[in-house]
């Protein structure tokens, strides 16, 4: 399909001209044309595989295209490294964090781009500008913080500090918010605004479509390596975004109805836990939840509310301070998690790269890997079982693989963590947490997900879905819990509205 020019009134600062990429077998793009503007945000949308990091990776220097040409200020270039690429002008904030756990703040943002003086690293030069970073992000972290005890979204924050560090005139972040707050969220629009009136050209990656649109000016959809369609901000809306990406509307539906729930799958009373990041304060606070077999619970929240600090708590990853968790009535509180496993109730987890997914196995093996004591105990690990049961997840969550023995890393970003999952629904369990799932899928995955939820309910299985996104709550729950401060401050039925969970929560409509 022979795109159209936009129309916007300045030269290209870096194209892409009939760029092809093949991984093996696997043609990830299949010659794309695409420019970036100064000044200007360019948005990039397209589903999970789409070849959307593929072209923003060989755009920064990190991979080579197998063919094509890039152009950059009028010229053709060849970028030999992500550091020649730097030395370029071009920034780049990975879909997956790349920072070093152990090295602190400061030390990661300048990694490999130490300051120096008098041939030594001038770490307190580091640890200044290093703080301003965060004082422009309005983030309160100190920079001498080990970027390993930091959440997963402020570790974000740290990774977006380093890409702006290099001030660089080219700036491409692939899923920058997926683990932000709305506030984080809404000072990096604006260091995005402040950076394009400054001339700097963005690429903009992001599943969550109205988000990303609210920043757009130039709009462009890959689909299945190629390019669909490009148009200027004033001339496209949501509608026009998903008919591009994937040629069909998707609804992601209502609550699913009948209300004949189970007994109760999962009772919680007077759980409170301590935060890690402050000691004197508590992430839950005396919180007591029940949740019916058969039933969608979805939890509400901002980022900081204890939302995650719960779920990691009822799955046995973080030590309750007080309180009981009971199982079909049993009490799990002291067991461990492959205990609470085994029992039936599983988590996807928040940071789904750190906890997710061994990076070191097969899509398959991920895929197994939670069921496989379920085979031990019944003396029956054979490959068929685990080949069928690695084919049904593949399957259910829709997994854009080569096969089960592809490397987890030759996934896209999205089709990880439907891996993750596949893997935790494959353990079959009665009791399902999940937190911010959502999260970086695309929009016809994202419906997958909750059409699989609302069967296991329809079979009995309880849910607990996390988020803090409005619109799922209402698309999926039965029951809507706002969470706060480490409370429950208020429930709702699926009949609520937008404004009433908002209002909640804390937070303006
Ligand atoms: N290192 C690799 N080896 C093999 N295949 C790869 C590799 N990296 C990417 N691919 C394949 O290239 C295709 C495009 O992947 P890419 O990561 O660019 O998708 P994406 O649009 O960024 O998706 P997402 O929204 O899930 O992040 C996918 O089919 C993916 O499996
Ligand atoms: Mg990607």
């Amino acid at each position: 399909m022979s795109v159209a020019a936009p129309d916007i009134d300045a030269n290209p600062v870096l194209s892409a001209r009939d760029v092809v990429k093949h991984y093996g077998g696997v043609q990830a793009l299949k010659g794309v044309d695409f420019d970036i503007y100064p000044g200007t945000v360019t948005t990039l949308f397209g589903e999970n595989g789409a070849g959307k990091s593929t072209l923003m990776k060989i755009l920064s220097g990190v991979e080579q295209p197998t063919a094509g040409q890039l152009i950059l200020d009028g010229a053709p270039v060849v970028f030999t490294s992500t550091v020649d690429a730097r030395d370029r002008g071009i920034s780049i904030i990975h879909q997956e964090l790349s920072l070093s756990p152990n090295m602190s703040v400061a030390d990661n943002i300048f990694m490999g781009r130490e300051i120096l003086r008098f041939g030594q690293v001038d770490y307190r030069e580091q640890a200044r500008q290093a703080a301003a970073l965060m004082t422009e992000l309005e983030e309160d972290i100190d920079p001498a913080t080990p970027v390993g005890e930091l959440r997963v979204g402020q570790q974000q924050i740290v990774e977006i500090a380093r890409a702006l560090s290099a001030r660089s005139r080219i700036l491409i972040m692939d899923e920058p918010t997926s683990a932000l707050s709305a506030a984080e969220i809404e000072v990096l629009f604006k260091v995005i605004h402040d950076l394009t009136e400054r001339g700097v050209a963005i690429v903009y990656i992001s599943h969550h479509l109205e988000e990303a649109l609210e920043i757009t000016d130039y709009a462009v959809v890959l689909r299945d390596g190629a390019m669909t369609a490009n148009e200027v901000r004033a001339h496209i809306d949501l509608a026009w975004i998903v008919r591009h990406m994937v040629g069909d509307h998707y609804d992601l539906g209502s609550p699913p109805d009948g209300y004949d729930f189970g007994d109760t799958a999962l009772a919680v009373e007077g759980l409170s836990v301590a935060d890690a990041t402050k000691a004197d304060r508590l992430a839950v606070e005396n919180l007591d939840l029940s949740v019916a077999a058969g039933e969608i619970v979805c939890i509400y929240g901002l980022m900081g509310a204890g939302r995650t600090e719960l779920l990691e708590t009822l799955a046995g990853n973080t030590a309750a301070r007080t309180g009981t968790i009971r199982l079909a009535g049993a009490e799990i509180s002291h067991r461990s998690i492959a205990q609470r496993i085994a029992a039936g109730l599983c988590l996807v987890p928040e940071d789904r790269q750190r906890d997710g997914l061994v990076q070191t196995l097969s899509v398959g093996r991920n895929l197994s890997l939670a069921s496989i004591p379920e085979f031990i105990k019944r003396l029956f690990v054979s490959n068929n079982t685990e080949r069928g049961l690695v084919d049904d997840g593949i399957r259910d969550v829709h997994v854009k693989t080569d096969g089960p023995d592809a490397a987890i890393g030759s996934l896209s970003g999205g089709n990880q963590q439907k891996v993750v999952i596949g893997k935790m629904l494959a353990t079959r369990p009665n009791v399902i947490l999940l937190d911010e799932p959502s999260r970086g899928i695309d929009i016809g995955a994202k419906a997958e997900v909750f059409k699989l939820l609302a069967e296991r309910a329809r079979q009995g299985v309880a849910v607990v879905y996390s988020t803090s996104e409005v619109s799922e709550c209402l698309s999926i729950a039965h029951r809507i819990i706002v969470m706060s401060r480490g409370r429950i401050v208020a429930e709702f039925g699926p009949d609520t509205t937008q404004e009433a969970i908002m209002a909640a929560s804390g937070e303006s409509a």
